[in-house]
């Protein structure tokens, strides 16, 4: 990810949150996800009244890159008022398209202090078959 990609996709993940569906938490997430082809897809968390029926932001806007044939991520940016870290269904979501995701997390309020991990430091040992 170069510096002009860092950018947009904080940029990106910030803007995302203004069209969450989050009417019972009130809490806003939107995400911004890099493919390996240099494509941006934006996602959004998107609440059900069946609370379980919930979906992140991260799982929204990978889903919507899988739609367009882009499986192979290389970094994702999530952006909330106060920051969050993916949650531990999303990390093994993610998990499925890349070897490391490099993630970018954002707080809305505090746009030039984006905290930068990556998706093995977060999810390690994930899930594989050992046989
Ligand atoms: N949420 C996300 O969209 N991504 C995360 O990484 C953490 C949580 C959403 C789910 C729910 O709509 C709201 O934030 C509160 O948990």
């Amino acid at each position: 990810m170069n510096p002009t990609e860092h950018d947009q996709l904080v940029h990106l993940a910030t803007e995302a949150c203004d069209m969450a569906y989050a009417p019972y938490s009130n809490f806003r997430v939107g995400a911004a996800l890099l493919t390996r082809q240099g494509k941006v897809y934006q996602g959004v968390n998107v609440e059900n009244r069946s609370f379980g029926l919930t979906i992140c932001a991260e799982r929204t806007a990978a889903s919507s890159a899988i739609s367009e044939g882009h499986k192979d991520f290389t970094a994702i940016s999530i952006a909330s008022r106060g920051g969050v870290t993916p949650c531990g269904a999303c990390r093994q979501f993610l998990a499925e398209f890349c070897d490391d995701l490099t993630i970018l997390l954002v707080d809305v309020d505090k746009k030039n202090s984006v905290r930068e991990t990556t998706l093995n430091k977060l999810l390690p040992d994930r899930f594989t078959e050992l046989g």
